[in-house]
């Protein structure tokens, strides 16, 4: 029995790397991770769903310095201590912590992770760093571009509820996109 879970919380990559999702945590930026930051943040196949690709480390240094004003959390997924993705949640709110009753959740990893299960681990953290940490949340949401599979899987594997389809919703990289609402509320863990 103890053997079967070991099993399932290892995942093996293409190139045969095993990641310990027990490795995988999350903790604060620091100005040291900025290579790592650097490194999801100018690749392409990141930036497709995620934003324009940074061209210099100033932009990576400016979004470690600032997060703290933007975001109500925002937090280094790290391997071993290493930074690999970044995982955030923001509010309208975010100047009245004590009315937070909504809140967005956002994330990525860099590309040479994916696949692993990574996401996922890292999202049922936040989940419970949010409904922990923020008394008056009662619901998390994520908008997802239609397209992106993985990331509507990785919700979908954490709870969250599809809610609808919204046509034409963001405009991103030159057109309109569909974008799929998700949602978890803090009734939804009490089931
Ligand atoms: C979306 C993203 C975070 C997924 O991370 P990940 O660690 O690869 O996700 P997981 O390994 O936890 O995958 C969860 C499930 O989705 C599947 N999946 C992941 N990427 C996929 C893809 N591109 N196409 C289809 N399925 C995919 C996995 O196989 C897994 O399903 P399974 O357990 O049935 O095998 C990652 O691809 C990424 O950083 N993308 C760029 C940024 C981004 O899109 N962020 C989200 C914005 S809403």
């Amino acid at each position: 029995m103890e053997q079967n879970i070991m099993i399932e919380r290892l995942s093996i990559s293409s190139k045969e790397e095993i990641i310990d999702l027990n490795q995988i945590t999350l903790r604060s930026f620091n100005l040291s991770d900025l290579d790592d930051l650097m490194v999801w943040h100018t690749d392409e196949k990141v930036a497709k769903f995620w934003g324009e690709p940074y061209t210099s480390k100033d932009q990576g240094i400016n979004f470690i310095k600032n997060m703290a004003g933007k975001y109500l959390r925002c937090k280094a997924i790290c391997h071993n201590d290493h930074a690999i993705g970044c995982i955030k949640l923001s509010s309208s709110s975010l100047y009245d912590k004590s009315r937070n009753r909504c809140a967005e959740i956002g994330y990525v990893l860099a590309s040479k992770y994916w696949g692993k299960g990574i996401a996922t681990c890292a999202v049922k953290q936040m989940v419970k760093v949010a409904f922990s940490e923020f008394q008056s949340l009662e619901r998390l949401q994520a908008l997802v571009d239609m397209d992106n599979v993985g990331s509507q899987k990785v919700l979908e594997k954490v709870g969250f509820q599809k809610e609808g389809l919204l046509r034409k919703y963001v405009f991103f990289k030159g057109k309109s996109r569909d974008m799929i609402m998700f949602s978890l509320l803090f009734t939804d863990l009490q089931l």
